[in-house]
C-alpha cells in the first residue's frame, strides 16, 4: 500500500519512512503482512492519477489564530489538497493521518480533519511531530488492516 506525504521541515517524512522500515521487518517475519511504499508530494511534483489505494500523511500549518473561530487557513500543506483534488484522486484515500504540535491547542492536527471532512474520508489517527515508537507501534496497526493490503 502507497503512503502519500507531504513534509515541510522533514517531521513526516521521518515517521513514514520508519513505519515502512517497520512494514518491511513485519514482512520478512509474515509474507502476509503488508509493504509500505512512500510517496512525497511536494512543489515539484509531477501530478498523477492513483489508481490505487492509498493513505495520506499531513503535516498542520495554518496561518495564526486559534483554529476555531479565525486561523484555520492551511499553508505551505496546498500542494497536497491540489493533489488529491487533481483526477479525483482522494477517491482512492482510504483515510488520513494528521501530525502536529499540541501547543497548537484547537489548531492541533486541524488540515488533517479538514481534509477528513472535505473530501469524505476518515481521519485514521494522529501524531506528535517525529512520532515516538509507540506512536509508530500504533499507527502500523491501523494500517496493516486496511481493505488495500
Ligand atoms: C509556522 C508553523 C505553524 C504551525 N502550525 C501548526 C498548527 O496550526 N497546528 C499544529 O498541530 N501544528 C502546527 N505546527 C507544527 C507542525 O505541524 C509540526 O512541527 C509538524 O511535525 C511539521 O511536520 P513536517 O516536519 O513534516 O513539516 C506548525 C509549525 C510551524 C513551523
Amino acid at each position: 500500500m502507497k503512503l502519500l506525504y507531504i513534509s515541510i521541515s522533514g517531521n513526516t517524512r521521518s515517521f513514514v519512512e520508519r513505519l515502512a522500515a517497520l512494514s518491511e521487518e513485519q514482512h520478512e517475519q509474515d509474507p502476509s503482512l503488508p509493504i509500505f511504499e512512500v510517496k512525497e508530494i511536494s512543489e515539484n511534483s509531477p501530478f498523477e492519477l492513483e489508481e490505487e489505494a492509498f493513505v495520506t500523511f499531513v503535516p498542520t500549518y495554518l496561518e495564526g489564530g486559534n483554529g476555531v473561530d479565525n486561523g484555520d487557513t492551511e499553508i505551505l500543506t496546498e500542494v497536497m489538497r491540489e493533489y488529491l483534488e487533481y483526477e479525483d484522486n482522494y477517491k482512492n484515500c482510504l483515510g488520513v493521518i494528521g501530525s502536529g504540535n499540541k501547543n497548537f491547542n484547537y489548531q492541533y492536527c486541524l488540515t488533517a480533519k479538514q481534509y477528513s471532512e472535505a473530501f469524505d474520508f476518515p481521519l485514521l489517527a494522529d501524531f506528535e511531530l517525529r512520532g515516538n515508537d509507540a506512536d509508530l507501534k500504533r499507527i502500523y496497526d491501523v494500517l496493516k488492516d486496511l481493505p488495500a493490503n
